[in-house]
């Protein structure tokens, strides 16, 4: 049984809305085109692409480019921006929708000092006004809904995430994700929904909870404690897309079938960024799985291999010998610190 009704699924526009409450977080670095087919594929309500800065001279860099592929058959495809002049948001917004972005997410959580020396992501809490002023013009630019993701505060103690969300409630945004976390937490410490229960209370925009749900069980917890519409997972996806097989109600693959979707995501990898670059990114991938599956033990065996074909190879062979009889860890939601010291 579906745990929310599509009934329940949340509208962004007349025209635009999302397939279910249960949406994969942009994580940049894993939550790129493979994994979101995967995901989408494994029953993911809605999606935002990995952040795109909106500097214009980075606009062709070889990674901007890969983080404005659209993914096909999505929909509504949303790509996330980072930055924090109003003006140069919009233009980049408008080249975005011009290749067919169909929502724009503006990034004004993310912690990473990369981001926030340049008073862009979660350093923007500490100026509300501006918050406005970039979703107001953004919006203002674009005729696809703009929607904001957030943290809940500069520090535990304030409510600047609460804040923002309802200043961009105001200035026109049709959507807020907030992650139960402030910028000072960054990824330590349990993520807290009191904050985003708050926020709930002011908006009248949706509102999708975000930080530490890898489960059916902790979905429900959170968007209890929080009343939000939804729910958006990013670390509780990785090395287990099919988490939303699980929150939409899908039959949920087997450890078999578990395995082939290894190994079709480990080929997507190879195919989208080619066999050197799609060899490395795929090692913290399969990590990830071979972890959840109970069978870490191997990763360093994976590790050592270098070549793209090594490693359909090896993984193949693994599927049908040791893999397929490692017994499942528990599904929890490790600390993949390598992960979140990127954001
Ligand atoms: C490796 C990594 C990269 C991330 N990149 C982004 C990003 O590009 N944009 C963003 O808004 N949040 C980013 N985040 C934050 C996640 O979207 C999410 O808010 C956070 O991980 C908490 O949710 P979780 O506990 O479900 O992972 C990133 C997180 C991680 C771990």
């Amino acid at each position: 049984m579906p745990v929310v009704a599509p009934a329940n699924s949340i509208s962004l526009s007349s025209t635009v809305s999302l397939r279910s409450p249960f949406a994969l977080a942009p994580m940049a670095g894993l939550t790129d085109v493979p994994f979101r087919t995967l995901a989408w594929e494994l029953g993911a309500g809605y999606m935002v692409s990995e952040m795109v800065t909106s500097k214009a001279e980075l606009w062709e860099t070889g990674k901007s480019r890969l983080r404005r592929v659209l993914v096909p058959g999505v929909n509504p495809n949303a790509v996330q921006i980072a930055g924090h002049d109003p003006r140069v948001m919009a233009e980049s917004a408008k080249r975005l929708v011009g290749e067919g972005v169909e929502v724009i997410d503006i990034n004004f959580g993310c912690p990473a000092k990369k981001v926030c020396r340049k008073a862009a992501g979660s350093a923007l809490l500490g100026d509300i006004d501006n918050i406005g002023r970039i979703v107001e013009t953004v919006a203002g630019a674009v005729d696809v809904p703009v929607t904001i993701k957030t943290r809940t505060g500069l520090t535990i103690e304030d409510e600047a995430g609460v804040l923002a969300a309802c200043v961009a409630q105001e200035a026109g945004a049709r959507m807020v994700v907030m992650h139960g976390r402030s910028r000072a937490c960054r990824f330590k410490g349990q993520a807290s929904y009191e904050k985003i229960q708050l926020a709930k209370q002011k908006l009248n925009i949706p509102l999708l909870v975000n930080g530490d749900i890898d489960s059916l069980a902790s979905a429900l917890k959170a968007r209890e404690i929080s009343g939000a519409d939804g729910v958006m997972i990013g670390r509780g996806a990785i090395g287990q897309p099919w988490i939303f097989a699980e929150l939409v109600g899908m039959p949920l693959p087997n450890r078999q079938q578990q395995l082939q979707i290894m190994l079709r995501h480990l080929k997507l990898m190879h195919e989208f960024y080619g066999p050197e670059q799609g060899m490395r990114i795929a090692r913290k991938h399969i990590e990830a799985y071979l972890g959840r599956l109970g069978a870490s033990h191997l990763c360093r065996a994976f590790m050592s291999l270098d070549s793209a074909d090594a490693q359909v190879v090896w993984l193949s062979l693994q599927s049908n010998g040791a893999l397929a009889f490692a017994s499942n860890a528990p599904v929890v939601n490790e600390d993949h610190t390598q992960m979140t010291s990127a954001a």
